[in-house]
């Protein structure tokens, strides 16, 4: 405790509802997590609306929302990660696929342009309107006017949806297309770095258009723009969110790396070097060594390889849960450390080698090494409501979210119906399933290695589907600005400044959900 709080002198509030470095030394020895512990609320003349979440990763990796999506393969592939990066937060690529692959995935978020569609359907011109109907009604297409190419995509011109009728059956597209110097066209060099804000222009000032094709030098067609998508997209940007870019207005996003080994075990520094450098290339932001264990000489060395030879990218590295783990991790060229061992909703380390420690008292911890060493924290796994995020957020810099998002549509894998509800899988990247293509070495386990003889760190499970990752972190982004309200804090920072904490009892957390009503909505 505080030598300033001698007797007479400290509030009532002061001695129950404790800061961080009275509550967390004072519970030395005991290890709480999120539903052990609840915030004090605070005088406040913040208005949850007026709250902003910006964090960052690294200094030249800012966020304007703090949560970054899991680098597990039931969780984050381009189409996470473009999201995530939409609404202000992070994607990190998980690495069961080839290094190719992974490749791929980084230049498929670089290259995405939000609102365009980037290979729309196109018809030929010596296609018949009866062929474009059958492939409308075959792919069950909501929109029926194309553009029209030829075999190496030059565009030739535009079929416009009103001639898409049976009594033209028998004409030829190229008969009744309007053709190419009348097509409303933009070059793709001339979007500038606002896409969005370009197609806007354009078509305000082209009254009545409401398709705009965009086109290369050489008069390929590289895209199409929608005027209904485009009005949508400005009307939510006006709204809050600040997605997350490069200097370039491309989305950012990270990587996670498997650390290649030779036969005798030693770091493939050559393949490492060549893998990541392709991955710097294609832009890649920021790069993961994700393990269960981070504390080891082998993640230790890893880093330092990697530190070495890209000064400037945001490297983050963990899982440690220990001070010790976090300062050699700093030391090693980390910006960026992952708190969690254990904690999360598919995860049986602690059951399978008891180990781990509960997340708030993990984070305490680490979030005091880190502050000494300069460098900063992610929260990750063990979060499974807004609530948890803000309790986070008093100590780290973001969280990372696994299980939350994996049921929303941007995340891979197929959707399953089973009794009239829809679920996707969400397993753990210690189940032996994720183990054999791939992850196994997260776990300290050899890539070729017989998996039915190696203890499962993770479970294979369901999630249920949650809609879109926008409405997934909407709700999520909306419950964490209620906290800060409630603290009255307008900004993280503050958040951080202004968190009293109190124990809380079983009978205490059972009082904090809903009880002793029968529930007919849930709430989120
Ligand atoms: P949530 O709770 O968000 O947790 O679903 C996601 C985090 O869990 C970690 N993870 C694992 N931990 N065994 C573990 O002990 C596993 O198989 C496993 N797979 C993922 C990981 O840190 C992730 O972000």
């Amino acid at each position: 405790m505080a030598s300033s709080k001698s007797k007479g002198r400290v509030s009532l509030d002061e001695r129950f509802y404790l800061s961080a470095d009275d509550f967390f030394p004072a519970t030395a020895g005991l290890g709480l997590t999120y539903d052990d512990v609840s915030l004090a609320t605070r005088y406040s003349e913040v208005l949850p609306r007026m709250t902003r979440l910006d964090s960052a990763l690294s200094d030249s990796l800012a966020l304007s929302l703090p949560i970054v999506s899991s680098d597990m393969d039931t969780v984050t592939e381009h189409r996470m990660a473009i999201a995530m990066a939409l609404n202000g937060g992070l994607g990190l690529l998980h690495y069961n696929m080839s290094e190719a692959e992974q490749v791929a995935e980084v230049r498929r978020v670089k290259n995405h342009i939000h609102g365009m569609i980037g290979d729309p359907a196109v018809v030929s011109a010596d296609d018949t309107i009866a062929q474009v109907l059958a492939r409308i009604e075959h792919d069950g297409l909501a929109f029926s006017t194309f553009p029209v190419t030829s075999s190496d995509g030059t565009l030739l011109g535009l079929l416009p949806g009103s001639t898409v009728k049976e009594r033209h059956g028998q004409r030829k597209v190229a008969a009744v297309m309007i053709p190419r110097d009348k097509v409303f066209t933009v070059a793709e060099k001339d979007l500038g770095k606002d896409p969005i804000a370009t197609a806007d222009r354009k078509f305000s000032e082209h009254v009545g258009q409401n398709k705009l094709l965009v086109v290369d030098a050489k008069n390929k067609l590289r895209g199409l723009f929608t005027l209904s998508d485009i009005e949508r997209i400005s009307e939510e940007s006006r709204a809050h969110v600040r997605p997350t870019r490069d200097v370039d207005f491309r989305l950012r996003v990270g990587v996670a790396i498997s650390v290649p080994r030779t036969a005798d075990g030693e770091i493939d520094r050559a393949r490492l070097l060549a893998h990541v450098s392709a991955l710097i290339d294609e832009g890649a932001d920021a790069l993961a060594i994700s393990t269960a264990h981070g504390h080891t000489k082998g993640v230790g060395d890893a880093l330092r390889l990697l530190r070495k030879a890209h000064k400037d990218i945001t490297l983050i590295a963990g899982n440690v849960t220990s001070g010790e783990g976090v300062e050699f991790l700093a030391a090693a060229g980390a910006d960026t450390v992952k708190i969690g061992q254990g904690p999360g909703s598919i995860c049986t380390t602690r059951i399978v080698a008891g180990v781990g420690i509960p997340q708030l008292t993990a984070l305490y911890v680490a979030s005091r090494a880190a502050a000494k060493k300069g460098v900063r924290i992610l929260a990750d796994g063990g979060i499974t409501k807004s609530g948890d995020i803000v309790k986070a957020l008093t100590l780290a810099d973001a969280v990372i979210l696994g299980g939350l998002l994996a049921g929303s549509r941007e995340a891979p894998g197929k959707l399953m119906e089973i009794n009239g509800k829809t679920y996707k899988e969400y397993r753990g990247m210690g189940s032996h399933e994720a183990m054999r293509k791939g992850s196994a070495a997260r776990y300290g386990h050899s890539a070729s290695g017989k998996f039915s003889k190696v203890a499962a760190e993770g479970i294979e499970a369901l999630k249920e589907v949650s809609g879109t990752v926008d409405q997934v972190l909407g709700t999520l982004a909306g419950g964490v600005q209620s906290g800060l309200g409630y603290l009255g804090a307008a900004n993280l920072a503050e958040h951080r400044k202004r968190a009293r904490y109190i124990r809380v009892t079983p009978a205490g957390q059972r009082e904090a959900a809903p009880h002793d009503v029968i529930e007919i909505k849930a709430g989120s």
